[in-house]
């Protein structure tokens, strides 16, 4: 896959890798959880592909905003995103583990974008990003509480 060299379209690029596999990783485990905290695991796992997906939607539409294609396919994720894809067989606690990890990640990924965004004088895709890096800081501080 070609991809653009533009830093900023770049930053969006890897933005929107990671937030796409994150959601499918942790709409996987929504699918697979079990245990006694079935219920709440189960749903907020669904609270936060839902909003995963949603952001994904809003950064691609960024890109083309730009006027950059978006990647688009499983393949073109896998290429650019540094999130593994969902493991089998874990229990809900390896599963807490691995997302709360994820979402560090991409929020670390995310605020190496803003400074992008902002060197490059794009104002409102720092804005973007920064909103993402509260929504993961936001989703790994509950799923750090509820894992207890
Ligand atoms: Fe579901």
């Amino acid at each position: 896959m070609t991809r653009n060299t533009d830093p900023v379209v770049k930053a969006l690029e890897q933005a929107l890798a990671d937030t796409f596999t994150l959601a499918l990783k942790t709409q996987n485990y929504h699918w697979n959880v079990t245990g006694s905290n079935f219920f709440g695991l189960h749903n907020l796992f669904e609270e936060q592909y839902n909003d995963g997906y949603a952001a994904s939607d809003a950064l691609a539409e960024r890109i083309r905003a730009l006027g950059a294609p978006a990647p688009g396919g499983l393949r073109a994720f896998q290429e650019i995103t540094k999130i593994e894809e969902a493991k089998g067989g874990l229990d809900s606690k390896a599963m807490l583990d691995d997302l709360i990890d994820g979402n560090a990640a991409v929020a670390a990924t995310l605020k190496t974008g803003v400074d992008v965004a902002e060197t490059a004088n794009d104002p409102a895709t720092a804005d973007m990003l920064t909103g993402r890096v509260t929504a993961h800081d936001k989703a790994a501080w509950m799923l750090r509480s509820i894992r207890g």
